[in-house]
Order: structure tokens, then sequence, then C-alpha cells
């Protein structure tokens, strides 16, 4: 593996008396594409939040670039610029135009001049394919638009690395294919990635690893193929084959809509 870029060392996150990650441990070289794929509740979000320190672990140790970020004393603002987050929901400002929305974190916490801000934005804005939209409000953008918009404002930052927690789970399905196509672009520029997705397609052709979770720990960390291709564990082999048949899928765990989207592919432009 090349330089660890993401370290994660028997992390552990209770709420209460639900401990809902029991000992991770996971390292992501830097240009690293992971997909961490588990059913519903089984602490995916979680660890990602863990990573940039929007939840506290409870116990173990997170490193991004080296730096220990779950350090009582490290500075959480300057951790939290090198990691960009995207989530299901894009929360673009609605009163502001897409490059207000993509100057405003530049200005605010980087504390960049108007004009430099404004550059970055028209930079990363054609990064999505989204230059044409510059002057729009969200309302008048797809789902899918603003979701690459919402990419957009967390590359403007300068990341180092880039979480995605479901980013397409939200959007009508003829909308995923542009987005995913977007993240695949990131991906081919050597940006590491820790994605959490039902996008099996994307997971296959993208990842360099994929990561099933169930219950709070890692049950299969390996290549696609071995994991999605050939899964050596039984919880996988079932995950997987319900997402394949939705008859199959449990009620609480997979919301309608989702599990047609297995294997539909991408339809974005590459
Ligand atoms: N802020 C919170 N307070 C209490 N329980 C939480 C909180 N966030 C998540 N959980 C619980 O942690 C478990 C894992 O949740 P989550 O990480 O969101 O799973 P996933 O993303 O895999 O669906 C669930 O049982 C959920 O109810
Ligand atoms: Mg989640």
């Amino acid at each position: 593996m090349s330089r660890p870029e993401i370290q994660v060392k028997d992390l552990r996150k209770s709420f209460g008396d639900n401990e809902v990650l029991r000992g991770i441990d996971l390292e992501i070289g830097s240009g690293e594409v992971v997909c961490v794929i588990g059913p519903s509740g089984s602490g995916k979000s979680t660890l990602l939040r863990c990573v940039n320190l929007l939840e506290e672990p409870t116990g173990g140790r997170v490193l991004v670039g080296g730096t220990e970020v779950t350090d009582p004393d490290v500075d959480i603002d300057a951790v939290r610029r090198r990691i960009g987050m995207v989530f299901q929901q894009f929360n673009l400002f609605p009163h502001l135009s897409v490059t207000e929305n993509l100057t405003l974190p530049q200005r605010r916490v980087l504390g960049r001049d108007k004009a430099e801000a404004a550059k970055v934005a028209a930079e990363n804005l054609a990064r999505v394919g989204l230059s044409e939209k510059a002057d729009a409000y969200p309302a008048s953008l797809s789902g899918g638009q603003q979701q690459r918009v919402a990419i957009a404002r967390a590359l403007a930052m300068g990341p180092e690395v880039m979480l995605f927690d479901e980013p397409t789970s939200a959007l009508d399905p003829e909308l995923v294919g542009d987005v995913l196509a977007v993240m695949r672009r990131l991906a081919n520029e050597g940006m590491t990635m820790m994605v959490v997705t039902h996008e099996m397609t994307f997971a296959r052709e993208v990842a360099d690893r994929v990561v099933f979770m169930d219950a709070g720990v890692i049950v299969e960390d390996g290549t696609p193929e071995q994991v999605i291709g050939n899964p050596g564990n039984e919880r996988t082999r079932h995950f997987l084959s319900r997402l394949l048949d939705p008859a199959m899928a449990d009620v609480e765990e997979e919301g309608p809509g989702r599990a047609d989207r297995v294997d539909r592919g991408d339809r974005g432009p590459n």
C-alpha cells in the first residue's frame, strides 16, 4: 500500500450502552478508493463521522495524513479542513447562488479573499461539469446537480481525503449516474476516498478495496472481486443476495428503490 492517508486503530464508539463500533481496524492508502458496504445500522455512518470527528470515538485512534485526530489536543478545525465530506442530503444554502455556496466556506473557514474564493469556486464547478450553473440557485437544480455542487463545495476547500456517505441514496435513479461519474473522475485524479454506498457497480469498477461491515465490525476487507464477487463470509453473501433480490429484503433494513439500483450501472458521461 502507498503511504497511509487514513489509519483507524481499534476504533470504538458507544451511544449509551449501545456499542456501535466494536474495534475497527482500517488503513486507506494515499489515492486509494475504499467502498464501505453493509446493512443499515451496521455503523458505516458512525465510522465516517468518527474519522472527521463529527462523533467523538469512545476508544481507539484515528490518524489522517499521519496526524492523530483523536489526540485531545488536536486542532479540530485544522483536521476538518483536510477532510471533505459529502452526505446524502446536500445541505446547500437555498438563498445563496451556487457560486456563493462555494465561496462562503472558503472565506469563513480558510479566510480567502473574494476574488480568490471565486476563482477556486469556478475551477471546482468546472470539475463537476456545472460551470453554466454558477449563478443559479439550488432550487432550480436537479438533485443530482445539487449533489455535484455539494461535491464541488467540499473540493473547493482543498481536502486531502473525501468521505462520502451514501451520496446517491436520496436521488431519483436517473440522476445517480452523473454523480457517480463525477466521483469516478475524482478517483481517477488520485483523490483518497472512503465511500459508503449501495452502488455495487460503482464499487466493483472504481474501488480498490471493498469493506463489508456488520454489527460494528469489519467482516471482510478485500478487492471488489473478493468481497463482492466471491465473498468468503456467510454474512456478506446474505447481505449481497438481499441487495440483488429485493423480495428477500428485510423491510426495516432496505428502503424502497435501493435494491433496484444494483448493477444498473453508471449512466453518466465518464
Ligand atoms: N447520535 C446517535 N445517538 C444514538 N445512537 C446513534 C447515533 N448515531 C447512530 N446511532 C446508532 O448507531 C447504530 C449505527 O448507526 P449508523 O452508523 O448510522 O449505521 P449505518 O450508517 O450503517 O446505517 C444504529 O443503531 C444507530 O441507531
Ligand atoms: Mg448511514
